[in-house]
């Protein structure tokens, strides 16, 4: 086999085999193919685009690449949640002593965070003495025994991927439906998921801006799934302004045990209960996503949710007390108000601006050295269609600095106020079930 053939055969929008696949994947990991015909490639797949078959062997191969990860002697289905990225995104932090809390096994691999916030382990790390340095056999016995564990990412998982990845950024392939589908399906699958629920965001703070795109990666995401039998589901949510209220790593704590005693933000409550009622329907702990979201709706108000935190952060060494005792939780030296100029109704939240503002505060790491600051971030005070009165706080800032005139500065550019009402955007746009 040749690689020029398989380029040229791509260009002219033929179909490839699974055999010309796994020659390609196979050879550009052990890099036996040069990054210039790999490039070539996927320049062709941007424009001729993949069949359903050929995105499955191209998921199955860049699984094969590398090390997966054997979850088989955990009990029980193993569900996992993918988001798609976002600003504020708590859920993670909710939906795992959520669904645990009605049995479904959570084992959990998760990695740090560059952007905005911290990954779901830089905002754990913000209970003190949690970590997630464990033993592969504890971790297996910890989800056997508490049906959740969280463990930092190990091993040589998809390197197909990564290395496709990183030439896609460079040469105007990253957007592509059939390649960012198969690398995300990939990195589930070689983590162990026998079934996947998808949070596809989209507006202003997404990846994917508009609602069409958003609707066929989703689409292209779980036909994968399906034809590799890992059932998979998915959500299109809104993500044109941030999730709940708190964008930072201790605030999102916070904000995630509010939540799981039913007193959060009511999007992000909502958003957990659906993406919820997914995983527990694929775990077959329910015959009906109805039953499913009553389920967990009953360990919410029964209390054995945040039950489920305690015992979880105990287990990896976190001092549970916080959950009874948020101001546990690293806290900032310096609170300060956006107040708003004017009286309206807020039109926007620029998302991924907020964001920024946040990472200036140091909630988030500007490049992959940077260190973040736990207790910073932001608190937003009114959403999109709320009312406004002039003088009223817009956001509040937790910082540990005395001087935050540039972050207000892009906080007010990120908040547009308009004299008319505005209607809040809907938070579900979509599901494929
Ligand atoms: N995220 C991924 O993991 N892969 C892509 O190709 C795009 C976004
Ligand atoms: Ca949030």
């Amino acid at each position: 086999m040749r690689m020029v053939d398989i380029i040229e055969k791509k260009r002219d929008g033929k179909e490839l085999t699974k055999d010309e696949i796994q020659f390609v994947i196979k050879g550009y990991t052990e890099e036996t193919i040069p990054d210039y015909q790999m490039s070539s490639l996927a320049m062709a797949i941007f424009f001729q685009d993949m069949t359903e078959n050929e995105r499955a062997e191209l998921t199955m191969a860049m699984v094969n690449s590398g090390d997966t990860i054997d979850l088989s002697k955990i009990q029980g289905i193993k569900v996992d949640k993918h988001s798609t990225g976002g600003v504020g995104d708590t859920t993670t932090l909710v939906l795992g002593p959520l669904v645990a809390s009605v049995g479904v096994p959570i084992a959990k691999m998760s990695g740090r965070g560059l952007g905005h916030t911290g990954g779901t382990i830089d905002k754990l790390e913000a209970v003190p003495g949690f970590h997630v340095e464990i033993e592969n056999e504890e971790f297996i016995r910890l989800v056997n025994e508490n049906k959740i564990a969280v463990i930092g990412q190990s091993g040589n998982l998809t390197p197909a991927d990564k290395k496709l990845y990183a030439l896609r950024d460079v040469t105007a392939t990253v957007n592509s439906i059939p390649l960012i589908a198969s690398s995300i399906m990939s990195k589930k699958i070689a983590a162990g998921a026998d079934s996947i629920v998808l949070d596809v965001k989209t507006g202003a703070g997404a990846f994917m801006k508009n609602l069409d795109d958003a609707k066929e990666l989703a689409q292209a995401m779980v036909n994968i799934g399906n034809n590799v039998n890992r059932k998979t589901m998915a959500v299109i949510s809104d993500m044109s302004q941030p999730l709940g209220y708190a964008i930072g790593n201790a605030l999102e704590v916070k904000e995630a045990i509010d939540t799981l005693r039913g007193q959060g933000p009511k999007d992000l409550e909502e958003l957990c209960l659906t993406l919820g009622s997914y995983m527990v329907y694929l775990a077959e702990k329910a015959s009906s996503l109805e039953e499913a979201r009553q389920l967990l709706v009953d360990v919410i108000k029964n209390g054995q949710a945040v039950e489920k935190l305690k015992t979880f952060l105990k287990a990896q060494g976190g001092d549970d007390s916080v959950v009874d005792h948020p101001e546990n939780l690293p806290q900032a030296a310096y609170t300060f108000e956006l107040d708003a100029k004017e009286d309206g109704y807020v039109a926007e939240i620029v998302a991924d601006a907020i964001g920024t503002a946040a990472m200036w505060l140091g909630a988030g790491r500007a490049t992959k050295e940077s260190s973040i600051d736990l207790a910073v971030g932001l608190l937003l005070n009114k959403k999109i269609g709320d009312s406004v009165k002039k003088g009223e706080s817009l956001v509040t800032i937790y910082a540990n600095q005395s001087d935050v005139e540039e972050v207000k500065q892009k906080l007010y550019e990120s908040i547009k106020l308009s004299k008319k009402a505005v209607k809040a955007p809907p938070l579900v746009h979509s599901a494929i079930t």
